[in-house]
């Protein structure tokens, strides 16, 4: 059975750590299932990291519906979290709730978008009030990368992380079930953990988080453009797969493949005509 906002947040209670990753597609969507992971976060670093955009901003929202399509028909157990592109929600309310519905209408558990400031904090309020569950995201909020000058951790002075626990604040109170916390320093993640009742979900911000999320790509080694410091990789998956097709072209270069056991053959009377 799906899991809902309320296993999410009953998880923080229990103090077991909540396990969420990306995926973009059907077989991917399958494993991360499979192997029994919380959340699937179609995130929008499918811009980067599947469609091959040089960061989040060129990507479309009908470009996320398809993939998010995707993601639902391959995990059955998983909350399904969409991201939401940058401009789907921050034009006008309307747009946003428009955008935020269709992912669910697809069959999505929530939806995700980034900052805090005084607008999103009122268009995620009228999300909730219309029944759609926000996932918020604050610290390194990758849409906003020129604003922020580069990939940068943020919260770095006592006084910048009392402003993202404020930030933090804001959010729960506007909402939003669940928040992800990026690129902050350890101190910063355990102050907002510790004084917020929803689930901080870190990335590049320590152990002290109540989950933890990962670009799946990069915990299997298989987007090799850029690796984060905070990523650890469990696999090399994309040095695998170049070893794997440098093996088939040798094999079909040589006449390895296909072989007897990978071919089809006539029944011998029916050859026996031919000839
Ligand atoms: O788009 C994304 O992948 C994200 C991260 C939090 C994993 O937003």
């Amino acid at each position: 059975m799906r899991k809902t906002t309320h296993t999410i947040k009953e998880y923080k209670k229990q103090k077991r750590k909540i396990i969420a990753l990306t995926a973009y597609d059907y077989s991917t969507a399958k494993v991360l299932d499979n192997a029994g992971v919380d959340m699937i976060l179609v995130g929008d670093s499918l811009a980067q990291v599947a469609l091959g955009y040089e960061n989040t901003l060129s990507l479309t929202m009908d470009e996320m519906l398809h993939h998010a399509k995707a993601v639902i028909r391959g995990a059955r157990n998983s909350f399904i979290v969409v991201d939401l592109p940058f401009l789907t929600y921050q034009v006008s309310i309307e747009d946003a709730v428009y955008n935020a519905g269709r992912c669910l209408q697809i069959g999505a558990s929530a939806v995700k978008l980034e900052g805090a400031s005084e607008d999103i904090l009122k268009t995620i309020k009228k999300m909730v009030s219309v029944g759609i569950p926000v996932f918020g995201h604050i610290g390194f909020t990758p849409q906003s990368v020129n604003a922020l000058g580069g990939n940068r951790v943020q919260g770095k002075t006592a006084e910048q992380a009392k402003e993202l626990l404020k930030q933090a604040k804001d959010l729960q109170d506007a909402g939003c079930f669940a928040i992800v916390l990026e690129l902050v320093p350890s101190e910063t993640a355990v102050l907002i953990t510790e004084n917020l009742d929803v689930p901080i979900i870190g990335i590049g911000a320590g152990s002290g988080c109540d989950g933890q999320i990962l670009v799946t790509d990069d915990l299997l080694g298989k987007y090799v453009d850029f690796k984060p410091s905070f990523v650890k990789r469990y696999a090399e998956l994309g040095k695998e797969s170049e070893d794997a097709v440098r093996n088939f072209i040798y094999d079909v270069q040589n006449g390895n493949y296909p072989g007897i056991n990978e071919s089809f053959f006539m029944a011998e009377p029916e050859a026996e005509k031919l000839t």
